[in-house]
């Protein structure tokens, strides 16, 4: 009999089925034993009496959670299953047995990180990992069905683009280079050559923040588009946000209701327009507001943002923070020129900034000033300036954090559980 998934098995619904996977859990008497199996796509309780197996019984009583097993049998409706169907074994097949299962309920949140590779198994991490791939593969759909191109560029960089400070070092035969921090740089010199390009790919941050929205290692997502202006870098921003929670919305209700997420929460996000406020008018909506007084002239902290946007249940774009605070490529903006053309996309729900974007500087003077001010060595951006001296283009981009998308479309507690194997400051293994 071919096997099939335990999906597919409970869609069938009655008749003979075979089907494989390990033990979510097990009880026993003496005259039945119940097994709840799993594979990837479901769980199904089986039930064998000792009067059947009885030859078997002392083999079958092994059986311990995580075993992995093949049963045949026939699957019917039980209202009591947890999943509503029970299959009645007819023939057990253990595949491999199981030491005892080091995770029990109760354990916390470090020993479940040192058992990561096991912990993976749960529900609540396949739950996650489900969601995970919806929403990469709906980034993909949407760039992919706008004519985007997909580009990746090199992870061992010879410098920097946002802060030096915050790149870790390789070591490359005799020399130091580093991990990079964004595709950006290189982005915008095949900007010239694609017009609009995306990548979704690993970016690393030696940041020393130990808060649940960060990571050093973590899935950027960026795009890159000529003649864009911040607006329409929004439009894509907002667009492109509205696609993936719609298509999570619709693949993964089970796992959303796993995961215990309230998704009446989400649904703002595909209803309204998500509101745009200038840096200056968040420091007064927090003064009126909050009660908070913030001077002029800094980036906005966790608690401000957070503060700031319990007054809102979509994202919200924040724009023109102060020039002089912003990376060096984030060009002036003419109107207010103590601002930069630039925004960062706030999340719902205490979740930070989920994107980071702006407009390209390419007045070559204006970007050496930039960098001079921060302390760079302009050496190291010769080829920058060399990308802008050939036929210049306003144009922009974003980089959104994969992983702080997925844990506030998930409603996690922290961004660990947003990736398989997560890498922090204090977490490195497994
Ligand atoms: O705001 P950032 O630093 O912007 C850039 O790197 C630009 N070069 C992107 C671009 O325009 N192509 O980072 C972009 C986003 C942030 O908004 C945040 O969501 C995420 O990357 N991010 C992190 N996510 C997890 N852990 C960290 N340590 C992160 N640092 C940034
Ligand atoms: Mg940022």
């Amino acid at each position: 009999m071919k096997f099939i998934s335990i999906a597919d098995a409970i869609k069938k619904g009655k008749g003979k089925v075979a089907v494989r996977g390990w033990v979510y859990r097990e009880r026993g008497s003496n005259k039945f034993k119940f097994i709840i199996l799993r594979d990837s796509t479901n769980t199904i309780q089986c039930i064998l009496s000792r009067e059947k197996f009885e030859k078997k019984w002392e083999e079958i009583d092994k059986i311990q959670v995580e075993t992995s097993l093949e049963i045949f049998g026939v699957i019917k409706k039980d209202k009591r299953a947890p999943t509503g169907y029970e299959v009645k074994v007819s023939k057990i097949n253990i595949i491999g047995l199981s030491d005892e299962f080091p995770i029990q309920k109760d354990l916390n949140e470090e020993l479940l990180g040192d058992r990561r590779h096991l912990w993976i198994r749960s529900q609540k991490m396949i739950a996650i990992m489900k969601i995970r791939s919806t929403v990469t593969g709906a980034l993909h759909e949407y760039f992919r069905k706008d004519g985007f191109y997909e580009f990746q560029s090199p992870i061992i960089i010879p410098g920097g683009a946002e802060e030096g400070p915050t790149m870790f070092e390789v070591k490359y035969f005799d020399k130091k280079m580093f991990l990079a921090q964004t595709w950006q740089l290189y982005a915008e010199s095949v900007m010239y050559a694609l017009e609009k390009i995306y990548c979704i790919a690993p970016s690393f941050r030696a940041e020393k923040s130990k808060t649940s929205r960060h990571l050093t290692e973590y899935w950027h997502t960026e795009m890159e588009v000529a003649w864009a202006n911040l607006d329409d870098l929004m439009n894509y921003a907002e667009e492109m946000t509205k696609y993936v929670v719609k298509r999570v919305l619709e693949k993964n209700k089970k796992e959303l209701e796993m995961l215990g997420r309230d998704t009446k929460k989400l649904e703002p996000t595909l209803k309204k327009k998500f509101p745009r406020v200038t840096y200056d008018d968040v420091l007064k909506i927090l003064a009126e507001k909050k009660k908070m007084k913030i001077k002029w002239g800094k980036d906005l902290r966790t608690i401000e943002e957070e503060k700031f946007m319990e007054l809102y249940d979509t994202p919200v774009f924040v724009t023109n923070y102060p020039k002089d605070v912003m990376a060096f490529y984030k060009p002036r903006d003419p109107k207010n020129p103590k601002t930069a053309r630039c925004f960062d996309m706030l999340g719902p729900e205490k979740n930070g900034e989920l994107i980071g974007g702006s407009e390209r500087d390419t007045n070559i003077d204006e970007l050496k000033k930039s960098l001079k001010a921060k302390g760079e060595k302009l050496e190291d951006y010769s080829y920058y300036f060399d990308i802008h001296s050939y036929g210049a283009i306003p144009h922009g981009g974003y980089g959104l954090g994969t992983e702080r998308l997925i844990k506030w479309i998930c409603g996690l507690d922290t961004i660990k559980d947003a990736i398989g194997f997560p890498r922090t400051m204090t977490r490195m293994k497994p």
